[in-house]
């Protein structure tokens, strides 16, 4: 149990010190993937079922490394290689990834809600890998404990959030936590992708279609991918949002002087980040990383592992 929450379903139902106990608990495990043994037996006996029905590079490879780093089985579904290529039910298949006895599930769906569906429906935690448009919790986790990092605390900065906003679940899950720790959020994009129902999501949230005015003062820039598909004439061509919209050394200078610049992955350099910013020095994309490894090993922990709040640190157990 993890103060109380059964399940990683979304970040806009925990509670401020729930967050805050996430991103204390994976310290230890920061500190593990720095040590050349990385392997702990915390959870070994364990299974953890990785259902992804939609397809990812880093999220579905950091939870399998953080729950094998935790001496923990994976049990895979790939949705390409599965059964539901033949037409079988979500709920068919989380049911049939159930009957093996795994004692987690994380799930990515293209859905908005799939997870919760599944958690009604199974005894086992459920962890939200990504839902449809809604949520992707770690992602925000690792994204704050990234901040947290480098800034000290999130309390009262400045955080511009470029590019889809209306479709981007990672801006969501961002809105949600940040909010809750007083930073004051801007987002910035096409019109199109950033209706004025997104200033209601949370306190301290507003709009601008102004890449100079949103990015001026701000302590955080958190690029989003631009998904392709999306962008096309005549609403938007890409050579318009490059224009308008990209993220490039002479806009990241308009932020505060260390502004930290995040990108969820994966980064399609050339179009919503220049390459100089994505690998420049306020870059911190390959920090999330390694963090997102780090958080979600402290998920499981919790989760899975049922540790009391008195268990031997994980680090040196
Ligand atoms: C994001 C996702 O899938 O929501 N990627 C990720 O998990 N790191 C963002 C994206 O695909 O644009």
């Amino acid at each position: 149990m993890l103060l109380g929450l059964q399940h990683l379903l979304g970040i806009e139902t925990l509670t401020r010190e729930q967050i805050t106990f996430i991103l204390d608990q994976a310290k230890p495990f920061q500190e593990l993937q720095r040590n050349p043994l990385k392997k702990l037996a915390t959870l070994r006996g364990k299974t953890v079922a990785i259902a992804f029905f939609e397809s990812s590079t880093r999220t579905r490879i950091s939870f399998t490394t953080a729950a094998s780093r935790l001496g923990a089985d994976t049990m895979n579904l790939q949705a390409e290689a599965s059964s539901l290529k033949k037409g079988e039910s979500l709920l068919d298949t989380v049911r049939t990834l159930d009957a093996m006895r795994p004692d987690a599930i994380v799930i990515r769906h293209s859905s908005s809600g799939a997870p919760e569906f599944v958690s009604q429906r199974l005894e086992i935690p459920v962890l939200n890998a990504g839902d449809g448009t809604h949520e992707h919790p770690t992602q925000a986790l690792l994204d704050a404990l990234t901040i947290r990092d480098r800034k000290g605390s999130l309390e009262g900065l400045n955080i511009t959030i470029l590019g889809d906003i209306l479709h981007s679940r990672v801006a969501r899950s961002n809105i949600q936590l940040l909010s809750k720790f007083g930073t004051r959020i801007t987002l910035c994009g096409p019109a199109m992708w950033i209706p004025r129902e997104l200033e209601s999501l949370a306190p301290n949230v507003r709009r601008s279609f102004s890449v100079e005015d949103a990015l001026s003062g701000a302590d955080v820039v958190l690029v989003l991918r631009v998904q392709t598909e999306r962008i096309h004439e005549p609403s938007l061509a890409p050579e318009e949002y490059i224009l308008c919209y990209q993220l490039t050394p002479a806009r990241l200078r308009l932020a505060k002087p260390e502004a930290l610049v995040l990108h969820p992955g994966p980064m399609i350099r050339g179009l919503e980040i220049d390459p100089a910013v994505a690998d420049g020095a306020q870059s911190a994309v390959l920090e999330q990383v390694t963090n997102g490894l780090a958080i979600r090993m402290a998920l499981l922990y919790h989760l899975v592992g049922g540790a009391p709040p008195d268990a031997p640190h994980p680090a040196k157990g």
